[in-house]
């Protein structure tokens, strides 16, 4: 098993896939501002994981680690910006990935994996998925090995909110009104999208993967 290269290991989804990747042998290096401050105890210290501290907007270190890794996953996102504190989709989904893909350039032959979105739903903004989409055409221009995942919402018990609403999005997505924007966001488990992660990342080719269900895609 080769080593993954991991943008935003330490939150959500990245802990998972990085519990779930140890299993299957791999190795992680991990990149996010906090490094290994907030993640579980079994993670912090595991021998297959090296936690990287640094803020991709500001500094280039993690380049180093790219001639030796198979596959680079970039869980880099913010669902609600706040521009007073300069926490904005550009900042947090289109600048990342674009630094992201400009380096991969250099290496033809690594997958990327990039966890976009299917939908928004009634609650965020539109100009959440308009940077998604904006990041996901250069990533189709620049790149020949890439898998593009679009969920709906992602559930699980490390963020215990997921699990009521997404509850509740399944209920309301179901009612049969014109245009429901609560099935654009129909919610996927954590263990979907990390099994999809980890399968992926190994693969060559290009592939956009909307993970909602089919009878409620556009
Ligand atoms: N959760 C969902 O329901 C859902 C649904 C659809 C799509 N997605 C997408 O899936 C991805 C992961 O979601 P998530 O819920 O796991 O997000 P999350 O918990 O907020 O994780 C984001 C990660 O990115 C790191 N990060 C942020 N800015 C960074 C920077 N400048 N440099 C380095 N690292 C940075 C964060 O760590 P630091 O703060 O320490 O830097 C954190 O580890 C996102 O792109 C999101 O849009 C999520």
């Amino acid at each position: 098993m080769g080593s993954l290269l991991i943008f935003g290991g330490s939150g959500f989804l990245g802990q998972q896939i990085i519990q779930e990747g140890i299993k299957q042998g791999h190795h992680f290096i991990s990149v996010s501002r906090s490094g290994n401050q907030h993640v579980a105890s079994q993670l912090k210290f595991h021998p297959q994981v090296s936690w990287v501290e640094e803020d991709i907007l500001l500094h280039n270190q993690w380049e180093q680690y790219l001639p030796h890794i198979h596959g680079v996953i970039n869980l880099i996102g913010l669902l609600k910006e706040n521009p007073n504190k300069h926490r904005t989709y550009e900042t947090y989904i289109t600048h990342p990935n674009h630094i992201i893909v400009q380096a991969l350039k250099n290496y033809p032959n690594i997958p990327y994996v990039f966890l976009s979105a299917y939908g928004t739903g009634p609650f965020i903004s539109q100009r959440y998925l308009l940077n998604k989409r904006h990041a996901e055409l250069e990533i189709k221009k620049e790149l020949n090995h890439y898998t593009i995942l679009r969920p709906g919402m992602v559930t699980g018990r490390q963020r215990p909110s997921s699990i009521f609403l997404g509850s509740l999005i399944k209920v309301l997505a179901f009612i049969p009104t014109k245009n429901n924007r609560f099935r654009e966001v129909y919610p996927t488990s954590i263990h979907k999208v990390t099994t999809l992660c980890l399968e992926y990342v190994q693969k060559t080719g290009h592939y956009t993967l909307n993970l909602i269900p089919k009878n409620y895609q556009n």
